[in-house]
């Protein structure tokens, strides 16, 4: 969601900031934008739709300059059309500015600046900030920038330009991720590494509070009070390999009294799983809560909790403020995070980096895969620090290691979801029921099918749908089980046939050793191979994700890019 780079040193600047937003796209936008310093002042290409369409502006009516912004939009005050874009401008045009996050007393600060005279030009929080610059005291940029944003309210990743400055990007953070990148005679501001790792890996991370100053010369970070930071140079390929559990040693695992966890969208229902993984293997009470609603619940503190916070992008404010409430009200807090370096990444007393690598679709697919793994390694960890059986233990093991080659056959269902997809592209809801381990992979069933077709999809443990959903059911609904052999199987048969009874078409996801049975009952039977109950998830969900994906995919859907979605939502 949002992404920000920004550039001085010796090369020119526009090659290098389209060359990073390109490597942001994935977190998902509406708009670009960039801006450079030349002898002309401040100048500015943006427009609505994507970084190529940029380059290609920027082609027609090239840019030229040794510093600048660019910035990809995903719109949360106004329209996504080219007038919003950042970077955004102060009244004369002097100051350019790119934003990600939230000015919560935007609608104040405006009416207080229009009232000053002050001409806004968009509908964007972020110009109040180019205003507040603008009529700000300061003989440089940062002391400018600084007196700004002791205004401000909200949250705030940004870079600013200035005419009047020349030859200095200067960056600040409040609750949005932004890092430097440090090379040779030149200087990179970023959202995230993946746009610098091209030019460095010697990054530095800016706290909440820091301003930034870049020139070629070198770079500072100083506070609100111009007071020099001292922020350590972090190098990238060591974050890499750091898959360490921290200081979190089996004596704090045994003092453990109950486990919270808290996500938000897929990562929540990865956390679902892990609930059943932890309490059966590590007999803890877990509680699972979405993030967004954690953060602003009285938490009451009770010894020996650790707060686990699941996130692929490793940014998600709700997921990042959840956790520091958790640690504020006395809680041990663990990150289980894909993106190295990210802010829960680095907050976190403990954590497991995910190494599923980028992902780049906007919709989260190994993520959630090696989530589950993750969450069942750390149930073995937890578990055997707490009394497992080293038995139980190892067949686990073999199960995880056996799984690299039950996904590669369950892959081999494609052609048959493509059969099915042909069938029921035209649906205009479905139904997704599981029960037990399979709840959660209902809900990232249905979550997967609406994202990326559009189609309205709900989840649901099967057994509640006979106190309410049952009233939706006819010929036109699809209902899709979840359901391998396992401990709730038959009850979740018995939700088949009530389906059946009302006409429902019924697609079924299940077992290798459920053979015949089924055929009465289902239009449609899906065999995954067979591997432990607590591992089933990472089985059953690929059938479902091939089916969201193939049905997108016939209704002509961008899979990749979904409408509205951003891949890392850094605002509440
Ligand atoms: C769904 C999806 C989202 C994310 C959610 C949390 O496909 O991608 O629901 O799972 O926004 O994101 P992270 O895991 O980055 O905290």
């Amino acid at each position: 969601m949002c992404g920000i780079v920004g550039y001085v040193g010796k090369r020119e600047a526009v090659p290098i900031l389209l060359e990073g937003l390109a490597r942001l796209e994935y977190r998902g936008y509406d708009s670009a934008g960039v801006a450079v310093l030349n002898g002309a002042g401040v100048e500015t290409r943006k427009l609505a739709g994507r970084v190529a369409a940029l380059r290609e502006l920027v082609d027609r009516e090239p840019l030229h300059g040794r510093c600048g912004i660019a910035h990809t939009r995903w719109a949360t005050h106004g329209s996504p059309n080219m007038t919003n874009a950042h970077p955004h401008a102060d009244c004369t045009g002097t100051i350019a500015l790119v934003h990600n996050g939230i000015i919560e007393n935007a609608d104040v600060l405006r009416a207080r600046l229009e009232r000053a005279g002050h001409h806004f030009a968009t509908e964007t929080d972020t110009e109040t900030l180019t205003h507040l610059i603008e009529e700000s005291p300061g003989k440089t940029l940062e002391e400018r920038v600084a007196a700004a944003l002791r205004h401000v309210e909200g949250t705030y990743g940004l870079a600013v330009v200035s005419a009047d400055d020349r030859g200095k990007v200067v960056a600040a953070r409040r609750g949005s991720s932004v890092l430097l990148g440090v090379a040779d005679g030149e200087y990179f501001v970023a959202s995230d590494a993946s746009a610098v790792l091209a030019h460095t890996r010697s990054v530095v991370h800016l706290a909440d509070g820091d301003i930034a100053v870049l020139t070629p010369d070198g770079y500072r970070v100083l506070d609100g009070d111009a007071h020099e930071q001292d922020r350590a140079v972090d190098a990238v390929e060591w974050e890499l390999d750091d898959l360490a559990l921290g200081n979190f040693t089996k004596g704090d695992c045994t003092s453990l009294r109950r486990v919270v966890i808290v996500a938000c969208g897929t990562s929540w229902h990865a956390g679902l799983v892990g609930r059943h993984i932890l309490e059966e293997l590590a007999g803890l009470p877990v509680e699972v809560e979405y993030a967004s609603e954690f953060r602003y619940r009285r938490l009451l503190p009770l010894a020996g909790t650790l707060t686990i916070a699941i996130s692929q992008s490793g940014e998600t404010a709700d997921t990042l403020e959840a956790l520091r409430a958790a640690r504020a009200a006395g809680a041990r807090v663990m990150g289980l995070v894909n993106v190295v370096g990210s802010t829960i990444a680095r907050e976190a007393d403990a954590g497991v980096y995910l190494h599923a690598g980028p992902e780049i679709g906007v919709a989260s697919t190994k993520a959630f895969t090696s989530q589950i793994a993750a969450l069942a390694l750390l149930g073995l960890y937890l578990g055997r620090a707490r009394g497992l059986a080293v038995e139980t233990g190892r067949e686990l093991v073999k199960s995880l290691v056996a799984l690299p080659d039950l996904i590669a056959r369950t892959l081999h269902l494609g052609a048959e979801v493509r059969e099915l997809a042909e069938r029921y592209a035209g649906a205009r809801n479905a139904l997704y029921l599981g029960r037990g381990v399979s709840f959660p992979v209902a809900l990232e069933g249905a979550l997967k099918l609406k994202e990326i077709s559009y189609i309205h999809a709900e989840g649901y443990p099967a057994a509640e749908m006979k106190h309410g959903p049952i009233a939706l059911i006819d010929a036109e609904m699809p209902v899709v089980f979840v359901a391998p052999r396992d401990g709730v199987y038959q009850k979740v048969r018995t939700t088949m046939e009530e389906v059946r009874a009302r006409g429902g078409r019924i697609i079924v996801v299940t077992t290798e050793d459920v053979n015949g049975e089924l055929d009465r009952v289902a239009d449609h039977v899906l065999r995954v191979p067979l591997t432990a109950s607590l591992l089933s998830p990472l089985l059953t969900m690929i059938p479902l994700q091939l089916l969201a994906y193939h049905i997108a995919v016939r209704r002509g859907c961008d899979v990749d890019r979904p409408r509205n979605l951003a891949k890392s939502v850094t605002v509440e």
